[in-house]
């Protein structure tokens, strides 16, 4: 593009296109366009923007990760005071309440607003001539954290917004996770050995106060505007409900389950349709938020302390339960660790019968004084395995025990403690909280591994749990993850399981030929190095380019990617200077699994960046020259349709795939097209 003004249009044009698909997606979850197509947009502004680095603004959608990490997070005053909410618990309390607020007023109010409060942190937002300027934690009321380049990060938060909203403004609203991303998030710390979230605040905090924003932009989080705090230069509407409906209209994304209400039965109403339904939803909701809707009446209610007369939180009751605790016994993890957990007399919270419950560590433990024997308030959040909140101390008979974990694991043949399951040696690292198993093969170990390996957010075979993965390690047909990829040479073998037919058997030898084809963070991950979870394999995956780079780094050169500290560092120094590891790493190879990541090195290459699937007969080239030739000019080849796909290269005869990629909006690609695209066909 000669022309400057043609320029800037094009890059105005697809900034609009994308904040409104952003939009579409992110706040109204209701998209127009594939991710492909999204993604070729993103592409294009992002060469245009490196072309002419002039035309390049901070609201653009390709800055929401952009920033290096903060040492510190700076304050932020609160012009306005970020209060907090009253609880009521029962009807009763909300009676009391509403009684209150009518005596003041001298007369009832008729309208209210109902919402859900969410289980996150609060959180202002403030626009200065239509710009995203500064994003804030509460803090103490007053004073906040300045978390902005974090924020940034969240889709659904508009960076920019229409000139016509008011010169200088502020809204408030609560950063979640929600519940799937709140698990996941878990499940990953459990496998890195990291202590997990209590609940889906703690996480959800714990994402928006990272000093590296890349790592923040990983987490799934979201937020729902839910007042306004404040606005200079422009009239904006007299209730909380008009507010809301304002803030919709200038792209902020309001929770579709808020109900204007005309009186306070029907508030009692709203309370009791969600106390049922609450584990329905996407997030986790600890009650509702009752408020006033007329601005002029809140503001003659005024506030108490910090809390406003106004508004109140009317709590669900919590999904927990209370039971005797019977015993506390270990069981080994993937890495080695030792993990103790309780065994519960059965007891129902929330329609599921819990029998067990998480124990993180023995620290925690004795920080909770949690004794066998006790009986025990237990609690489930979000989809995570029931945890044991703490001890009912009143209820003690003085027969409960303190809980030694070297204690529970000593052997008393060996006179020393030992691993519950293989009997080796227990150690516990220098400033680690948990003790480990110290014989790497230990069959509880591997067992674990190889579950980990097959996993969805690792190589992810289909069809492994738990079970298979137990079942095929006891009848020794798979010793090591590496073995997986021989299985196809014990078909025979695998038919005597029981329960094995010829169908299932062939369907898991298919998906595990297909789990070759995993990119590389996904295999880093699989490895099951101590930790190193989704997240940071995805940065040594970006930064290492392949698993021989990834053995080879230096402890320098580990210390050099962000956020790989020390402790990491070494984990993997560890892991690959194992004899074991450097075994089955080869054979992985010697079996086709040596991914290599995509970007790594590639970008300029003319087909960096896009993914290809072929299906059918090709009549110019054998369908593995065709992948060479991708691959030599940057492009990656898969097996399978998905919306990551760019093209998919449909020969004669083709299979299923092209009717998949018909549905995914996915873009064809005839035997002349794709010469044509490799520039071997004029
Ligand atoms: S209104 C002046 N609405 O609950 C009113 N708060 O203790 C203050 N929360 O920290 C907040 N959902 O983060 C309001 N729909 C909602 C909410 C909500 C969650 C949180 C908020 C605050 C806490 C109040």
């Amino acid at each position: 593009m000669e022309n400057s003004t043609q320029v800037t249009e094009r890059i105005e044009q697809l900034r609009a296109q994308l904040n409104h698909h952003n939009y579409r997606y992110y706040v109204l979850d209701d998209p127009e366009i594939s991710d492909a197509e999204y993604d070729t947009l993103m592409r294009e502004l992002e060469q245009m923007e490196a072309e002419y680095p002039s035309l390049l603004t901070p609201d653009s959608p390709t800055q929401r990760v952009g920033a290096a990490p903060v040492e510190a997070f700076g304050v932020v005053e609160h012009p306005l005071p970020l209060l907090s909410l009253g609880n009521v618990f029962d009807r009763e309390e909300l009676g009391g309440w509403y009684t209150r607020i009518v005596k003041l007023l001298g007369e009832q109010p008729s309208n209210f607003v109902c919402e859900h409060k969410i289980d996150g942190l609060a959180v202002a937002l403030t626009y200065v001539d239509g710009q995203l300027i500064i994003g804030a934690t509460r803090g103490d009321g007053l004073r906040g954290e300045n978390i902005t380049q974090n924020l940034r990060t969240i889709r659904s938060i508009p960076l920019s917004v229409s000139k016509e909203a008011p010169p200088r403004f502020e809204v408030r609203g609560e950063v979640f996770l929600p519940r799937t991303g709140f698990a996941k998030l878990n499940r990953e710390r459990a496998e890195e050995g990291l202590p997990l979230f209590a609940n889906p605040r703690n996480a959800a905090a714990g994402s928006v106060r990272q000093l590296d924003p890349r790592i923040t932009a990983k987490r799934p989080l979201d937020m729902y505007i839910y007042m306004l705090g404040y606005a200079e230069g422009r009239p904006t509407p007299p209730t909380h409900w008009e507010g809301m409906e304002y803030l919709k209209s200038l792209g902020f994304k309001v929770n579709p389950n808020s109900r204007l209400l005309n009186s306070i039965e029907e508030v009692e109403g709203y309370y009791q349709t969600w106390v049922n339904e609450r584990e329905s939803l996407s997030y986790e909701a600890d009650g509702i938020v009752v408020k006033v809707d007329s601005l002029e009446w809140q503001e003659r209610l005024g506030d108490v302390g910090r809390e406003p007369r106004w508004a109140v939180a009317y709590k669900f009751p919590a999904i927990q339960g209370i039971t005797r605790l019977k015993e506390i016994r270990i069981s080994v993890g993937r890495t080695g660790t030792l993990n103790p957990y309780a065994v519960l007399e059965p007891v129902a919270v929330g329609g599921v019968t819990i029998k067990q419950a998480a124990l993180h560590n023995e620290a925690d433990i004795r920080r909770k004084d949690i004794r066998k024997g006790d009986m025990v308030v237990v609690q489930r959040a979000g989809e995570v395995i029931p945890q044991v909140v703490g001890p009912v101390v009143s209820k003690r008979t003085g027969e409960e025990k303190e809980f030694s974990l070297l204690e529970a694991i000593f052997d008393k043949e060996k006179e020393r403690p030992a691993c519950p399951e293989c009997q080796a040696e227990v150690v516990k690292l220098e400033g680690e909280a948990m003790y480990y198993c110290s014989n790497a093969a230990c069959p509880a170990q591997v067992k674990e591994r190889i579950e980990h390996f097959t996993s969805r957010g690792a190589v992810d075979i289909r069809g492994i749990g738990e079970n298979l993965s137990s079942i095929l390690f006891e009848q020794g047909l798979v010793k090591d993850i590496a073995d997986l990829y021989d299985l196809k040479k014990k078909k025979g073998q695998l038919l005597k399981l029981e329960g094995m037919r010829e169908k299932s058997a062939g369907n898991l030898l298919k998906a595990i030929e297909e789990s070759k084809d995993r990119p590389l963070s996904r295999l880093i991950f699989a490895l099951g190095i101590r930790h190193v979870g989704g997240e940071t394999a995805e940065l040594l995956a970006k930064h290492f380019g392949s698993i021989d780079r990834l053995a080879e780094a230096s402890r320098e050169g580990l210390l050099t990617v962000p956020s790989i500290g020390p402790k990491i560092a070494d984990s993997i120094l560890a892991f690959f200077r194992q004899e074991e590891n450097k075994r089955i790493i080869q054979r992985l190879k010697d079996a086709g699994v040596s991914p290599e990541e995509e970007e790594a090195g590639l970008e300029g290459l003319p087909l960096a960046g896009q993914e290809f699937v072929i299906t059918g007969r090709l009549d110019t080239s054998s369908r593995s020259e065709a992948e060479a030739r991708i691959k030599a000019l940057g492009g990656t080849v898969k097996s399978d349709i998905t919306r990551k796909t760019t093209y998919l290269v449909a020969g004669a005869e083709p299979g299923s795939k092209l009717a998949r990629a018909r549905a995914l909006g996915i873009k064809q690609l005839t035997e002349e097209e794709f010469l044509k695209l490799l520039g071997e066909k004029a």
